[in-house]
């Protein structure tokens, strides 16, 4: 397998555009070094690059990509919408059409704003809870790895850079399925917190009613409880997380598998604090989210075709199945070659993540980067396991004789010391203060 092409057009992305990447996730410093590859086109689970390999991929378009590239009734529902024009100077019907189904698809949501991004929606989510509250502080959940690029949570990653230091102070942290550090937060902040968010959960499930006693003390607080659905939502369920714990979130955040790649994020939740972006309501107004493209038509239609999608198809049950398959013949190959402690899965069936180890039993990002670098060769785009609804069986069947493959080569590394079988440098975390 050669990457000639790929790393002729390395400097030239660096060149023209920061990072060489318009998401650090996707970055080269995430990939072993000169196999870095740039993608061509995708077809299902496969991508295809500009050296004419081809990869079977997992966690596609960081996750967004769930039934699969270029799905084809996804496709023509975009396409029948560009031949009707995508952006007018007043709201389009289908932006109505979109909010009815997704009402039906979240039963919490009341009221949902549209947008382009993630990111958008969680900072949205946040401004309504400021202006609802009156407060500023935000307690986040320090074990979900991202909830937004914008200061008030870049400010808890340890990447300072342009942010005001004053913004320091308003974003506190949380741990997962620890009530106390929830409790000691509200306790040593009372009044000055607006609102809890998390995921509703990412590798471990929630323990001894977690969510709901979150829920709980944030409203005895007086602040609301915000769930970001972005992973979850059509994943864990089509109603998302918040649909499998049956609780219902003031206020929650959908995108990714919303449009299968397709630009498209929602802000959804209780018509009390919805309303403050309105223009019904008595209060002081909110400037909610209002973009340019925050309606653009042909991602709404092809959400409500994936709506549609979920609705007559059991995508999610799919999801766990194919997830529960690769999960289960990954591990079998893992005990096969005694590295259990060294390479391992967490996660639901359906978001499947893998941890890499090395010979200490620590996480290890040079083994990372040696895994990635047998499973490139091996036919695997996987930066983790996350399933989509295009993997068939044959496809997860390959990726597992696959990642066998791979593992042979960590097992000799694991004795022989990594840097026998690296051919490039390691890794580097995402979350760094400099290059
Ligand atoms: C849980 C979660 N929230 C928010 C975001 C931000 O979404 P976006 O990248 O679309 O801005 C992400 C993106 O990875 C995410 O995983």
């Amino acid at each position: 397998m050669k990457f000639d092409q790929s790393n002729a057009l390395r400097p030239k992305f660096h060149e023209l555009i920061p990072g060489g990447a318009h998401t650090y996730a996707k970055g080269d410093d995430q990939y072993p070094e000169g196999m870095a590859p740039y993608i061509v086109r995708g077809a299902g689970c496969r991508v295809f690059d500009v050296d004419g390999n081809e990869f079977i991929e997992y966690g596609s378009g960081l996750r967004a990509v769930t039934l699969g590239h270029a799905y084809e009734p996804v496709v023509a529902a975009a396409r029948a919408q560009l031949d009707l024009g995508v952006n007018f100077v007043r709201p389009a019907r289908i932006e109505l059409e979109a909010a009815e189904q997704f009402r039906e698809l979240v039963p919490g949501a009341e009221m949902v704003k549209f947008s382009k991004d993630g990111s958008d929606a969680t900072s949205g989510a946040l401004k309504l809870a400021r202006a609802h509250t009156g407060r500023v502080k935000i307690a986040i959940c320090a074990d979900h790895p991202f909830f937004s690029y914008n200061d008030w949570f870049m400010v808890s990653t340890g990447i300072p850079g342009g942010i005001p230091e004053s913004r320091k102070s308003e974003t506190l942290t949380f741990r997962y399925n620890d009530i106390a550090s929830v409790e000691k937060l509200f306790a040593e902040n009372p009044n000055d917190i607006c609102a809890v968010l998390l995921e509703a959960e990412r590798t471990a499930a929630p323990r001894d009613g977690f969510l709901h006693k979150l829920r709980d003390i944030a409203h005895k607080n007086g602040a609301l409880f915000i769930v970001d659905e972005m992973v979850t939502g059509l994943r864990w369920h089509k109603g998302g997380a918040q649909e499998v714990y049956d609780i219902e979130p003031d206020l929650s955040t959908f995108g990714k598998a919303l449009g299968n790649g397709m630009p498209i994020s929602a802000l959804a939740g209780k018509r009390e604090f919805m309303e403050l972006g309105g223009l019904r309501t008595e209060r002081e107004r909110v400037f909610l989210l209002s973009t340019t493209h925050g309606a653009e038509s042909a991602s709404l239609a092809a959400a409500r075709r994936i709506i549609q999608f979920y609705n007559e198809n059991d995508v999610t049950g799919t999801l766990h199945r194919q997830g529960k398959r690769l999960r289960e013949g990954v591990l079998a190959k893992v005990a096969d070659l005694g590295l259990q402690d060294y390479f391992t899965i967490e996660g639901r069936d359906c978001s499947l993540l893998y941890g890499t180890r090395g010979p200490d039993k620590k996480p290890s990002q040079p083994f990372r980067t040696l895994f990635l670098q047998q499973s490139l060769r091996n036919g695997l785009l996987a930066p983790n396991f996350i399933i989509s609804y295009s993997h068939t069986d044959a496809d997860v069947d390959a990726s597992i004789a696959a990642v066998a493959k791979s593992l042979v080569v960590y097992k000799k590394a694991l004795e022989e010391g990594v840097e026998k079988y690296l051919t490039g440098r390691s890794i580097k975390p995402v979350y760094r203060r400099f290059n």
